[in-house]
């Protein structure tokens, strides 16, 4: 039920924070300690590499999902788009262990790989927020988001979802190594849940970003480094889909290798910059757009802002900034399509689970 909302995809958008703090409350024993089926760690730590198999906003959480496990657990991570491992599997590791992120549980290109994958033998844990789906219930192991139904077809609380029982899981097998970390993900999260509360608060603003950078433009660029570039995708992915913007995301390094051709008076690019080692040089990439024409949105974050920024985040860990920059990317999505007189919760051309290859 939409109950007062207009739209499911803004009710989805508000519920992140009360998603978080149900992920940690299902996630934590009355230990405090990290609440895991033991098999699924004793998977995780048997295991020579991750094999991350995805498509969509889904693709877009493993991105983020292998920088927590590669820097938690020490543990090597590929992140393949389900469609193309299919018919273009890489060479294997000799103990690899696969992990299938779907919110729908049904998505057919990634079922076909977890069928190929179990015929050859290996290892297959499903992160899904329908525990009774498909891959879910063809998995050895499944991790649930407990993200509550996801109706509109924009993915929103269950990338956050899934960002986040990625970090438990890459903390959960760091401990299980042995590996000492001074991160907390219970700890961690609960401020992230206020960050999200703090934006999903701030809807008169994003509207006016929306309007500002977005009403009347055909295009729209989303730049980032490091992890922001990541959430560039996420934001490009969620732009296009219900706003029909062509939109896409950039690593801010490689503008000048081609795509800066395309900025032009008035292109709309908005810029993440929550990441301090790269402040200085996502500044740099805005500096060359703005210097040919381009109307430019930073969204920053508290610590690293500077005078113009469009909006600038509540701080957070520097490895959980992509689950609050991707609010703010969310919700002028949202307010650009509605602007625009798009449905915004169904579409063109779309559905919501792929049970098509
Ligand atoms: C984007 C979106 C799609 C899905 C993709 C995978 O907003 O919803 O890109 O993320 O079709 O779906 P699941 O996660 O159900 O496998």
């Amino acid at each position: 039920e939409k109950g007062t909302y207009p739209h499911f995809m803004l009710k989805e958008i508000d519920e992140q924070p009360l998603v978080m703090r149900k992920i940690i409350q299902e996630y934590q024993n009355e230990d405090n300690e990290i609440k895991l089926d033991p098999e699924i760690r004793k998977a995780m730590t048997d295991c020579d590499r991750i094999y991350i198999i995805a498509a969509g906003t889904s693709y877009h959480a493993g991105l983020i999902g292998k920088q927590f496990i590669e820097k938690f657990a020490n543990i090597p991570v590929e992140v393949h788009v389900a469609s193309e491992f299919s018919y273009n599997m890489p060479l294997l590791s000799e103990k690899p262990l696969f992990v299938y992120i779907s919110q729908s549980g049904e998505t057919a290109d990634s079922r076909s790989v977890l069928v190929q994958t179990k015929e050859l033998g290996h290892p297959a844990l499903t992160i899904t927020n329908v525990p009774g789906s498909t891959l879910s219930r063809e998995a050895d192991y499944t991790l649930h988001l407990h993200a509550g139904p996801e109706i509109a077809v924009a993915s929103t609380k269950a990338y956050t979802a899934q960002m986040a029982v990625l970090a438990i899981l890459a903390v959960d097998t760091a401990k299980a190594k042995g590996i000492e970390l001074d991160f907390d993900p219970m700890q961690e999260l609960a401020i992230v849940a206020n960050a999200m509360e703090a934006m999903t608060d701030q809807k008169d603003l994003m509207e006016g970003l929306a309007k500002d950078f977005l009403s009347t433009t055909r295009n729209c660029f989303f730049i980032g480094r490091s992890i922001d570039y990541y959430v560039c995708l996420e934001g490009a992915l969620k732009l296009k889909e219900i706003s029909y913007i062509q939109a896409e995301g950039f690593a801010g390094g490689e503008l000048k290798h081609g795509t800066i051709a395309l900025i032009e008076e008035g292109t709309p690019v908005i810029a993440l910059a929550t990441q301090e080692p790269v402040n200085y040089s996502i500044r740099g990439n805005v500096q060359e757009v703005v210097a040919r024409g381009a109307n430019a949105c930073v969204i920053s974050m508290k610590g690293l802002e500077k005078k113009g920024d469009s909006f600038v985040l509540p701080q957070v860990h520097e490895l959980m900034t992509p689950l609050v920059s991707v609010l703010p990317l969310q919700m002028v999505s949202y307010y650009a399509a509605l602007h625009r007189d798009c449905d915004v919760d169904k579409p063109r051309n779309l559905a919501k689970s792929v049970t098509v290859e």
